[in-house]
């Protein structure tokens, strides 16, 4: 018996649906302010489906608020695994972390920041993350199915039949393009697969790949005095289940 959950969980929702509320409350505010809405964000676009009646659907504002909720815990746990994970990865093996320093500072060269214009351009460190994604999945086991089977991809991205080496780094084998993330190949399926494939994949990986540009463009590396990389634990847990 869990003592005393209830009460916690019950706090818990509330904090969570005061938040959610003030966020809307902000984004209706500015709506009607007038202020200018060519630049409306993800909260502006679902406003206007509360009151559009030209759309096949009207959303209300308790769906809006599990809509935002979703995102958010979609969005933001596995976000920072793959950029904690692509860290220690790029710790663990300095060669590659050289390689794909000198791409972008080359890329960004004289540049303050690296910015979205250079995204198309950062192959080497998009491997990278493909690779930290075959690795240590955030969704280990993607999301549970009605038929309760579980899809274990974490296993499967370290596959022998599929990947060779499967268990070693090799950002290498991602950069001939051959093996894409969108949920057309079985043996490689970090955002899942099918009509649940995450929504949030092309964001997340723009994201990720912009972090890290700027980390290795702004920074050199390396672990605090006394610490190894035989220190460092690999293991992975169970994600976010
Ligand atoms: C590296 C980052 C991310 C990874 C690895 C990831 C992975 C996944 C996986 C494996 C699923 C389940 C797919 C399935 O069961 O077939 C999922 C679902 C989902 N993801 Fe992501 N995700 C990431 C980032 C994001 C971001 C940034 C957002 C939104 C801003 C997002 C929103 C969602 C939502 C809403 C779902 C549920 C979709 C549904 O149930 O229909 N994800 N994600």
């Amino acid at each position: 018996m869990l003592f005393g959950s209830e009460g916690m969980l019950r706090r818990h929702s509330q904090k969570w649906d005061s938040l959610l509320v003030e966020f809307i409350k902000e984004h209706v505010c500015r709506l009607k302010e007038g202020e200018n809405t060519s630049s409306s964000d993800f909260i502006d676009v679902m406003l206007q489906l509360t009151n559009d009646t030209g759309t096949a659907f009207v959303l209300t504002n308790e769906q809006i608020k599990a809509i935002l909720l979703d995102m958010i815990a979609a969005g933001t746990d596995t976000f920072f695994a793959i950029l904690d994970w692509s860290m220690v990865e790029l710790i663990q093996n300095p060669l590659v972390m050289k390689k794909v320093q000198d791409e972008v500072r080359s890329i960004a060269h004289g540049e303050v920041k690296v910015g979205e214009e250079h995204l198309g351009k950062l192959s080497f460190l998009k491997a990278i993350i493909m690779e930290v994604l075959r690795l240590h999945p955030p969704a280990p086991l993607l999301l549970p199915r009605e038929s309760l089977v579980l899809i274990n991809a974490w296993a499967i991205g370290r596959d022998e039949v599929y990947w060779n080496e499967p268990h070693e780094f090799k950002s290498e084998r991602f950069l001939s393009g051959d093996v894409d993330y969108k949920g057309n190949d079985f043996h490689y399926i970090p955002f899942g697969v099918g009509r649940r494939i995450c929504p949030g994949m092309q964001f997340a990986i723009s994201l990720v790949v912009l972090a890290l540009a700027n980390l290795l463009h702004r920074f050199d590396w390396k672990l605090p005095s006394g610490i190894s990389c035989e220190d460092i634990s690999m293991e992975d847990s169970t994600g976010f289940h």
